[in-house]
């Protein structure tokens, strides 16, 4: 069960949105707010897009066993699911990243492709709500990567502070333009590895980012 709740610590959940190709993995892998070693991490990554010093596991029961050699390590771990990627088994890692989490040590969430792992975008599944809900208090730091914004849960919308927004087609762009407060034709014209980042808790304007890439 998540422990040691701390209502005092802040929102770094983080969406990622973008066709495909367009950098998202890319982005969170650059991304100072979601270290790369040395922390509590647990991912949603059937494609190995974070495969960097991640242990993967498709076995249940390994996953879990992992986990627990982690958190009883004290040390930081990088551990990533590969197996199935049905909504009923997101639901259950997502259960898993709940019972781990706690208030007084950050635990990193690494969602590869959420829109795959979900079926409604209304109100999220059970454990993936009191994920994005309640997490925050318990040291959760999710990082959310889709390339269907239109077929995620508004669960996500409402709780995550932080976006980072590549390029889109159709009802997406007008969508995003919004949300970032800019002309349409700045979310249009993204290239791979262009980014609008906002940051709602900051009070500051979106601002452009033009990404190189990293292996
Ligand atoms: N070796 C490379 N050198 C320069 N750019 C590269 C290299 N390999 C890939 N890219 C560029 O990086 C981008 C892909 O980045 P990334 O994998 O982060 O995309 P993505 O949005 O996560 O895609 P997907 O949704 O399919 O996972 C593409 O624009 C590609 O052209
Ligand atoms: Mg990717």
């Amino acid at each position: 069960m998540a422990k040691n709740p701390n209502p005092k610590l802040p929102n770094e959940h983080t969406l990622y949105v973008g066709k495909s190709g367009t950098g998202k993995s890319q982005a969170l892998k650059q991304n100072s707010a979601a270290p790369g070693r040395g922390v509590r991490c647990l991912l949603w990554d059937e494609s190995h897009d974070h495969d960097k010093g991640t242990t993967y596991y498709d076995d249940k029961n390994k996953f879990i066993n992992a986990v627990k050699r982690g958190v009883n390590s004290g040390r930081g771990f990088r551990i990533g699911w590969d197996g199935d990627s049905s909504p009923e088994s997101f639901e259950w890692w997502a259960a898993v990243v709940w019972a781990v989490l706690d208030g007084k040590k950050p635990t990193y969430v690494v969602i590869e492709e959420l829109a795959q792992a979900v079926e409604t975008v209304g109100r999220a599944a059970p454990n993936l709500r009191k994920l994005f809900n309640q997490g925050r208090k318990y040291g959760a730091r999710i990082h959310a990567v889709t390339q269907r914004p239109q077929e995620i849960p508004k669960t996500v919308y409402d709780q995550c502070g932080r976006f980072w927004i590549g390029g889109q087609k159709g009802p997406n762009i007008k969508k995003f333009a919004e949300l970032l407060d800019v002309p349409l034709d700045e979310v249009r014209q993204l290239m791979p590895l262009q980014f609008w980042y906002l940051d709602e808790t900051s009070g500051q304007q979106a601002e452009k980012h033009q990404l190189k890439y990293k292996n």
